[in-house]
């Protein structure tokens, strides 16, 4: 009768083994995993190509992160090529769960602007997404907080989602200036813009020390600041709506560094940069973020 029990002798002797062998793995893999996949907000992570692939180049970069990143849920995922090579990709991704995003546009809708880009003609790409006041646009072309705020009213108007850049040079950290200068860059980039306008509005916060210098800002500069910007949303709108709001990292994200920068609860995701030029190291930092 004893062998036929739903527990022998012998199974109750190892059941402190098997628990032992079985529990510390199984509460292990959601610990780490729960770092980042239990995040308030989802994380969005957009590849900012900058001037760099011919149309043949990006295609081939998107076509490589269609295949990683085929599973990939947990994550929006966002490429921002040069406008030539928007056409193509916005028919390539179609099949996929990956959005496009555009580098910049004009606060114009139309009109005798050469060189200009209107919101309307990102729309015609499928394009769900913007870069505005970048620091290396802040810095060549002289764009002003007042600019991008124009910029970012035009993107909402065209159901465009903003990515509003911001950060402060390695002068203005060194001299205590840090939190002085993002609040006027917060302020006046995102002036005039309404509570509901702001869930749709993503903030990136890029330390211009930390671009394209291999340096990244530690976790807990990168947290602190977050942290100060968010406060800042609350005092500019309320706490709901700066709960909502996506605030990503930038400057020097690879895929070695990812996980700890995403696993902090104010970083909402990242704006890379040189790491996004390669499928490999694009889809490992995202792969590394949940
Ligand atoms: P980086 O650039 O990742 O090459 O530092 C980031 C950015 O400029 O958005």
């Amino acid at each position: 009768m004893e062998s036929t029990a739903w527990l022998t002798d012998y199974d109750a002797a190892i059941l402190p083994i098997r628990l032992c062998a079985f529990a510390p793995w199984r509460l292990g893999v959601k610990f780490f995993a729960s770092d980042t996949m239990n995040k308030e907000r989802k994380l969005i992570i957009a590849g900012n190509w900058k001037m760099n692939k011919t149309v043949a180049e990006a295609l081939d970069l998107v076509r490589g992160l269609k295949l990683e990143l085929a599973n990939i849920k947990e994550v929006d995922v966002v490429v921002c090529p040069t406008f030539t090579a928007l056409g193509a990709l916005s028919k390539e991704i179609l099949d996929s769960s990956l959005r496009l995003g555009a580098q910049n546009m004009s606060e114009h809708n139309f009109g005798a602007f050469t060189g200009e880009i209107a919101a309307g003609m990102l729309k015609e790409f499928s394009v769900r997404y913007v870069i505005l006041g970048h620091s290396e646009r802040r810095q060549y072309q002289k764009e002003t907080d007042e600019l991008i705020s124009k910029k970012g009213l035009a993107a909402h108007a065209a159901s465009l989602k903003p990515i509003v850049c911001v950060g402060e040079t390695l002068a203005e950290r060194e001299g205590g200036k840090t939190e002085q200068v993002l609040e006027t860059q917060i302020k006046g980039s995102l002036a005039g813009f309404s509570k509901d306008q702001m869930p749709e509005t993503v903030v990136a916060y890029e330390p211009v020390w930390a671009i394209g210098t291999g340096k990244t800002a530690t976790t807990a500069q990168a947290q602190e600041t977050h942290a100060f910007i968010r406060g800042l949303l609350t005092k500019m709108f309320d706490e709901t709506v700066a709960r909502k709001v996506r605030i990503q990292y930038g400057g020097s994200v690879k895929p070695s560094n990812a996980r700890e920068l995403m696993s902090q609860p104010d970083v909402d995701g990242a704006l890379v940069g040189g790491a996004s030029l390669e499928v490999r190291s694009f889809s490992d930092i995202i792969k590394n973020s949940i």
